[in-house]
């Protein structure tokens, strides 16, 4: 299996190790489709800043607000095709391996959209290369790893629908290597009114969660200028995790709240002591919405007895709160 997962994430919130305090945002400006990851020692972060992929490291959730970006990737001239539109980096560490999958595509026209993929070593401050485009059918876009049942999955958004309307969709694939995948199915479509608020219906930003031998999707839903922006879970309830009838969709589960708007495109990470689950997610601060320059947040997230996650509100700016459990004191 080349997919590691987020780990059996364990529900016990009791922990004797203080965590430093931290506040949000922690990016206030580049902070759109915020990733984060624990790896020996040190917090690493990534987030949509339209120009390269950088990532940078501190021991805190806090330290991130001043460590300095180091860039692993810029486009060259040379490869048009992923040289614009440089979206949703996601650090993901397969086959003891870490990787980066972000989206890009050409610069005149971002129909070719599509997932790309760096390589770096075994830790997320060594050198990265790239990899490889996802054979996924551009345009696609916001690609991330899914395992069911020790099978590897690939998730994306998609424009593909079965009502005829060509809607922002999910869609997903069963991978045969990490840059390979077989026909292209739909997962879920914005049918909900609550993914159909502002310019255009859209389903976007997946992402896996796995509780309690439940496996989960969180999605965004509506258009992510539109303040409504909110954040959907997919199920999967067994059967070909291909076809959307082995999925159930609830929504939403967070929105808008506390001052922050526009609220979205997460990622889910573990404390360092293993024994809780956070979620990284952007927001912005105009109540107007906003998808140009958005805030990077963190905060924990809790579970249901059964395993159902929940998400909670978005944080108000600059409530101080403790960090993930096992974070070193700063
Ligand atoms: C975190 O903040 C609380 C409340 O302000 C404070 O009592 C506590 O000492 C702080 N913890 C650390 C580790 O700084
Ligand atoms: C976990 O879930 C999978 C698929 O949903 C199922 O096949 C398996 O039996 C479950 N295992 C346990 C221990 O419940």
């Amino acid at each position: 299996m080349f997919f590691s997962r987020l780990g059996s994430l364990a529900l016990s919130s009791a922990s004797a190790v203080l965590a430093a305090n931290y506040s949000n945002p922690l990016e206030p400006k580049n902070g759109g489709d915020p990733s984060i990851a624990w790896h020996d020692g040190y917090w690493y972060f990534t987030a949509t800043n339209y120009r390269d992929i950088s990532v940078r490291r501190a021991t805190t959730l806090e330290g991130l607000k001043t460590a300095l970006p180091k860039t692993v990737w810029a486009h060259s001239a040379e490869y048009p095709s992923r040289q614009c539109n440089i979206w949703a980096p996601e650090l993901h560490i397969m086959d003891g391996q870490w990787h980066i999958y972000f989206s890009a595509g050409g610069c005149d026209d971002d129909s070719i959209q599509q997932s790309q993929v760096l390589r770096g070593g075994q830790s997320p401050w060594d050198n990265f290369d790239f990899y490889g485009t996802v054979n996924a059918p551009a345009w696609s876009i916001d690609g991330t790893p899914l395992t069911i049942n020790g099978q590897n999955y690939f998730v994306y958004s998609c424009f593909r629908d079965d009502t005829g309307e060509n809607l922002q969709s999910l869609c997903i694939g069963q991978n045969s290597d990490i840059l390979t995948i077989g026909e292209e199915h739909l997962l879920a479509s914005p049918t909900e009114a609550w993914e159909r608020n502002g310019q255009m219906p859209v389903n976007e930003g997946p992402f896996a969660l796995y509780s309690k031998n439940r496996t989960f999707l969180s999605y965004s839903g509506s258009f992510c200028w539109d303040p409504s922006y909110s954040l959907g879970l997919l199920e999967y309830i067994g059967g070909d995790p291909l076809q959307q009838s082995s999925w159930v969709k609830t929504g939403p589960h967070f929105s808008q709240a506390n001052g922050m708007y526009s609220t979205g495109h997460n990622s889910f990470f573990t404390s360092p002591d293993g024994t809780e689950t956070w979620m990284a997610y952007h927001s912005s601060p105009n109540p107007a919405g906003s998808c140009g320059d958005r805030y990077a947040n963190a905060k924990k997230i809790d579970f249901e007895a059964d395993g159902f996650p929940i998400l909670g509100e978005p944080i108000a700016e600059g409530v101080v709160l403790p960090g993930p459990a096992g974070e070193p004191q700063a």
